[in-house]
């Protein structure tokens, strides 16, 4: 691509051309004051400023040099500015630098800001970089003010090789906002829920203070009641919090699985439940009786949902063998397929076929419950974009579109989980991490349990 016109309130950016030599030696490449602060040496003749000019390519697909002109001055030019790729640190820097007497006008921002938008817009990056002289604080304020933050400190020299001087780097990125997922039926379900497997008693009433508005619970968890109690506690109206729950396998059946319904919203203290997941597909591994009970299972399911009781019904630990029972015999589709799903076990023949039946997915022990804690290459990814494990390990799953339901009992941890919208994982790093071998997995499989007992 070339680099274009780029017009903002005050300033024309364009293509800077040799035909600009003379303005840019005269105005400022010659300046020592502009110099100082700049990797170029102070230009002492035309000529160098032509040599200067001579490196840019204007057809360049990475490099996007530009002349800064001043619009209501006749196209007054009294300055430059580009964008340009770096391999080794595979991200486009971005800088710019002005004649002295166009200082402290806000021109600075003003093209700072138009090249933050070309680079996120238009070449769709999520991060550009940029770094200034320690001691030139105004470009400092100028790069905090266009939304990028100090990512460390070092020394250059000069390009020809002379006077090191010292810098800071600074990095953008964009914030992703937060996403939120809908289920076919239209139903929406925050990406980040709070898992309640083995949770200690106040954890959900401090998740609700923290945040949370989704909780992932189950008859098999036997801490409804408690769940209900912290929810009551909290004072917040039921229609504000998303409850979750699940029928075991010994409860499966047509008339069991109302009785479980029954029993879980109950002790819920709710009259509904927003989303009911049937746990597992089949009691045993031996269970020849298995499908037959799924369908009836299901069809209770079916009626809870139709009656209004359950906002949406879905299924967890399905792999397509056991979803098929259902598409094949039932009315309803599943809206939601509850799985195993973290860095290291992503399953993903279950995760297609969802998707290409529109079914949501939602991973539970997406942070495989500790077992990743001191995974080496997680570690590593994690310091790449410098958050913890457990956020790196959050976003990698929320940005497939996969729902989350962490647990957590300590208040700082569960606090943190909420917190992963700050950053984006790059393409090529999500490919990475999708591709890893297996780690952290649970070791269930969910046709080779035995739930009778
Ligand atoms: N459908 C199913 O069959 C099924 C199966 C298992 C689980 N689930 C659901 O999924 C939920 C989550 O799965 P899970 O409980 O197995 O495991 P998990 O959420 O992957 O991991 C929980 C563990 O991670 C720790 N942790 C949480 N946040 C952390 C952070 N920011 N930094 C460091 N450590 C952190 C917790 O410690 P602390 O508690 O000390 O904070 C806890 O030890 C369950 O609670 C349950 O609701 C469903």
């Amino acid at each position: 691509m070339r680099t274009p016109v780029i017009e903002t309130e005050r300033l024309i950016l364009r293509p800077i051309t040799m035909d600009d030599c003379q303005d840019a030696y005269d105005r400022w490449t010659s300046d020592p004051e502009v110099a100082k602060y700049m990797i170029y040496n102070t230009h002492t003749s035309i000529e160098d400023t032509k040599g200067w000019l001579s490196t840019i390519d204007i057809d360049s697909d990475t490099d996007f040099d530009f002349a800064v002109c001043v619009k209501d001055e006749d196209n007054y030019m009294c300055g430059s500015c580009g964008l340009s790729y770096k391999k080794d640190i595979d991200c486009f820097v971005a800088g710019y630098n002005f004649a002295r007497d166009h200082w402290r006008k806000g021109y600075g921002t003003e093209t700072m800001q138009a090249l933050v938008k070309f680079g996120t817009e238009v070449l769709h990056q999520t991060v550009l970089e940029s770094s200034f002289h320690k001691e030139n604080v105004v470009s400092g304020h100028v790069l905090e003010k266009c939304g990028f933050e100090i990512i460390g400190e070092g020394n250059k020299t000069k390009l020809d090789g002379t006077t090191p001087f010292e810098f800071y780097e600074m990095r953008y990125r964009i914030k992703p906002s937060k996403e939120t997922f809908k289920l076919y039926n239209g139903v929406e379900v925050e990406p980040v829920g709070f898992g309640t497997y083995k949770s200690s008693e106040g954890a959900v009433r401090n998740a609700l203070d923290a945040g949370y508005t989704y909780l992932d619970t189950a008859s098999y968890y036997f801490n409804e009641d408690v769940v209900g109690s912290e929810v009551k506690a909290s004072g917040i109206a039921r229609d504000k919090i998303f409850i979750a729950s699940k029928v075991w396998p010994t409860q499966f059946g047509y008339e069991e699985t109302k009785k479980a319904f029954g029993e879980s919203i109950e002790k819920l203290g709710t009259d509904y439940l927003d989303l009911y997941l049937v746990h597992w597909p089949k009691l045993t591994k031996d269970d020849i009786q298995w499908k037959r009970k799924l369908i009836a299972t299901w069809k209770a399911m079916e009626e809870l949902y139709k009656e209004g009781k359950i906002r949406a019904i879905g299924v967890s630990n399905f792999m397509p063998h056991h979803m098929k029972v259902i598409l094949d015999n039932c009315d309803i589709k599943p809206m939601v397929n509850q799985l195993e799903l973290h860095i290291g076990y992503m399953q993903n023949y279950a995760v297609e076929f969802c998707r290409k039946n529109d079914i949501h997915v939602q991973a539970w022990s997406p942070l495989g419950r500790g077992r990743l804690n001191e995974d080496e290459i997680i570690q590593k990814f994690a310091r790449k974009y410098a958050v913890s494990p457990q956020k790196l390990m959050l976003r990698f799953l929320v940005q497939q579109g996969i729902s989350v339901i962490p647990k957590a009992n300590n208040p700082v941890n569960m606090k943190n989980n909420l917190d992963i919208y700050d950053f984006t994982i790059s393409d090529e790093d999500m490919s990475f991490l999708m591709s890893l071998p297996e780690r952290g997995f649970s070791g269930e499989f969910p046709d080779l349990e035995d739930f009778e007992n």
